[in-house]
């Protein structure tokens, strides 16, 4: 037997009934029939695209060793971390990774004479963990495989749409420079996809960070574009517009998703902090209300002082700016994906819901209160979003939406463990059917 039948029969178990109906042997179901009925484009989580850069001769570096690749064309900027620490190539990585806000462009750019790009676009192979030590599968990586052992194939029927993890989708009427060419390809590539594929409307999935991309891209398309080209949307874990505690102690202390082996996420913070993702996902005052979520001596933050928290951290006024014009205006509205919607997340698992830094600085949480969640997302902040999607497709001709919850999954677990994972492959072949 071979080994896709046998992934296909060990799934059979976990699937909704109409499905396993549809697939068992005894109703005259194939393997084959489950073949690539729908294309599928995935948007993996954060850390797990690559970026390429190039020096140009505008280039200053701050060190004469940063522009040794000066003029050499495209090299990886982020790809393989072990050998950013290997080649004590750490500050000029920090330096040509760093953003910068510019006021007369009114958006995010590199410094000059560094140019960046994703490679791979389109493929599913170009998305890669950053370290080989571990957390290989936190990519999508082994959902990839199960797609693929069932007759899915690389850039003809499955997809992948790695994008800039420095920069962040703009509310509407912002300009990014960076997201108005992601989206265009994004639009491009579900297109081809279904070209491709007869002219089937194509399945999207994003995990954590994609899964935010892929709500606001969603959102930014005509409606009718939207129910022509997309069967189903997934959202698996998504880092949803209610926010997440994580994201003010990653401001804080150091990013936890931008890792290098070797190096603190504290030597890391001043490069974190100049990324447009860095400040997307805050904990929505709708949702977190006046609670107190960080706790110092002299003061304590809720949702509603995040520009007083943001220069507490040493923002500078103009370093608030983006924050105020660019990620308010994301915390007050929700804009459900109006094309049917599964969104599944784990709950049940330890989470941060409050920190004190009771050492006068933000280097280091003194102490964490913990409350539901799946580890990274706090359980609140999932169950508005899932109820304010449910609400807006109910009112809208009842537009399908399904919400999963997985008991005891994790973030980056819901993509990598055995039962998690069945169960977010059942619930993709389900609407692929
Ligand atoms: C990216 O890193 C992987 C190892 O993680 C390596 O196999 C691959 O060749 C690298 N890509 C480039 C363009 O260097
Ligand atoms: C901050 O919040 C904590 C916990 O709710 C409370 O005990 C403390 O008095 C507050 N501190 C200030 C300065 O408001
Ligand atoms: C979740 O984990 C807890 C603690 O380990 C355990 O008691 C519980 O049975 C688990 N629930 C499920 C549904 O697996």
């Amino acid at each position: 037997m071979s080994t896709a039948l046998l992934r296909l029969i060990a799934l059979l178990f976990l699937l909704p009934p109409p499905l396993r109906h549809y697939l068992s042997p005894a109703s005259g179901g194939r393997a084959s029939q489950l073949n690539v009925k729908h294309p599928i484009i995935l948007l993996p989580g954060f850390s797990c695209s690559n970026l390429e850069a190039r020096l140009t001769d505008e280039y200053a570096p701050s060190q004469p060793r940063c522009g040794a690749l000066k003029g050499q064309g495209w090299f990886p900027l982020w790809n393989d971390t072990w050998a950013i620490v290997n080649h004590d190539y750490l500050p000029c990585f920090e330096e040509q990774m760093s953003l910068v806000f510019d006021p007369i462009l009114d958006d995010y750019r590199n410094i000059p004479g560094v140019e960046t790009r994703v490679p791979d676009f389109g493929s599913t192979h170009g998305i890669t963990s950053k370290n080989d030590a571990g957390r290989n599968e936190f990519c999508l990586i082994k959902l990839r495989d199960e797609l693929e052992a069932l007759g899915y194939r690389d850039r003809d029927t499955l997809f992948g749409a790695p994008y800039d993890l420095r920069h962040a989708p703009p509310p509407p009427g912002q300009p990014s420079r960076v997201y108005s060419d992601y989206f265009a390809r994004l639009v491009e590539l579900v297109e081809h996809a279904s070209d491709k594929n007869g002219g089937k409307p194509a399945i999207l999935l994003g995990h954590s960070f994609g899964g935010r991309v892929l709500l606001d891209f969603v959102t930014s398309t005509p409606l009718p574009w939207r129910q022509r080209f997309i069967k189903h949307l997934f959202l698996v874990s998504p880092t949803t517009p209610t926010g997440f505690m994580l994201a003010l102690t990653n401001l804080a202390s150091g990013s936890s998703v931008v890792q290098l082996p070797t190096v603190s996420s504290l030597a890391l913070r001043s490069m974190w902090r100049t990324f447009a993702s860095s400040l997307l996902s805050m904990p929505a005052p709708r949702v977190f209300g006046r609670r107190p979520l960080v706790i110092t001596k002299e003061r304590n933050y809720s949702a509603y002082d995040y520009p007083d928290f943001l220069a507490a951290l040493g923002f500078s006024a103009n370093g608030i700016v983006p924050f105020v014009k660019r990620v308010l205006p994301t915390m007050v509205r929700i804009d459900a994906p109006m094309v049917p919607t599964t969104y599944i997340n784990g709950v049940g698992v330890q989470t941060a819901e409050q920190v004190m830094y009771l050492d006068g600085n933000f280097d280091v949480a003194t102490e964490t209160v913990y409350g539901d969640g799946d580890g990274t997302i706090n359980a609140a902040s999932i169950l508005a979003f899932a109820k304010e999607v449910g609400t807006q497709h109910r009112r809208n001709n009842d537009i399908p939406f399904k919400f999963v919850k997985i008991p005891n999954a994790t973030h980056a677990g819901i993509v990598i463990e055995k039962h998690p994972l069945a169960r977010v492959m059942a619930e993709l072949l389900e609407a692929n059917s």
